[in-house]
């Protein structure tokens, strides 16, 4: 668990930020029930990335991928954002300077009231047509299992960033000056393994930002930070303000 120490050094260095950046994964959702992706009980672990999240997947069997995608949104439809979620909220409130980035899905930073986010794995709560690419906010639990555009008809699809397809340019371009810009760098519950979020630390760090890690377990960047506090995001988040 972090000592009041760290807590102490985290707070006095939050304080005197001028510009704060935070990068999220599913760890900060984990609390809320939320499924991690390589955790014990993780998605990857029960279910197959290539079945499941390719855009080749999708050309192969877009009924399986729209049913994973539903069991998906069934689930989150029914959690809420914790503790961790609202002292970020909090956190922006007084910053002068404060930018989220999340890798998360779940829409559970919006949710808490968070307002300068980066998602950049796209939004489960969102829909983008395969033939004219617009993109629609969708709350539906369940959705059609072959939904389709109002607009052109075409097949719809999750505004989801697949394995093996580039992020949005913008969404991208923000997120890196967002990093190497900030003179603080909070990472919380985030494994670290899957670019180009993965590559978001070490350039913040590479523009002198000090870096703060939350995670319940040592990652690949624990002994690179300036500081890894190891707990539950939704007890340590909170320490933090
Ligand atoms: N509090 C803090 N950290 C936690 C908690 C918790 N309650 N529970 C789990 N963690 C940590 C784990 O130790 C792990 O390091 O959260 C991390 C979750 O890692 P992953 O499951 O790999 O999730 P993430 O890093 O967000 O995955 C990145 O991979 O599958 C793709 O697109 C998907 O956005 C996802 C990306």
């Amino acid at each position: 668990m972090a000592t009041d120490d760290q807590l102490l050094l985290a707070r006095t260095h939050l304080a005197s930020a001028r510009r704060v950046t935070i990068l999220t994964g599913a760890g900060i959702s984990a609390d809320s029930g939320v499924p991690t992706f390589r955790g014990t009980d993780g998605l990857w672990r029960n279910f197959r990335a290539e079945d499941l999240a390719t855009p080749d997947a999708f050309e192969r069997d877009p009924h399986l991928v729209w049913e994973w995608y539903n069991w998906r949104r069934e689930i989150l439809a029914t959690k809420t954002p914790n503790d961790a979620h609202h002292a970020l909220v909090r956190l922006e409130e007084r910053a002068n300077d404060f930018h989220l980035i999340t890798q998360n899905v779940d829409g559970l930073h919006r949710l808490a009231g968070s307002q300068n986010i980066s998602e950049l794995h796209g939004d489960i709560w969102k829909v983008r047509c395969t033939s004219c690419r617009v993109v629609i906010d969708n709350r539906d639990v369940p959705l059609a299992l072959l939904p389709h555009c109002h607009t052109c008809g075409g097949l719809l699809r999750p505004h989801i960033v697949w394995f093996g397809e580039a992020l949005d340019e913008q969404v991208l371009t923000d997120s890196v000056r967002a990093v190497e810009s900030c003179d603080v760098m909070v990472i919380v519950g985030t494994s670290g393994l899957v670019y180009p979020a993965a590559m978001l630390m070490p350039a913040a760090q590479a523009h002198g930002a000090f870096v703060i890690e939350i995670n319940l377990d040592p990652t690949p960047y624990s002994s690179d930070v300036a500081l890894s506090l190891q707990g539950r995001a939704k007890d340590i988040v909170p320490l933090l303000l």
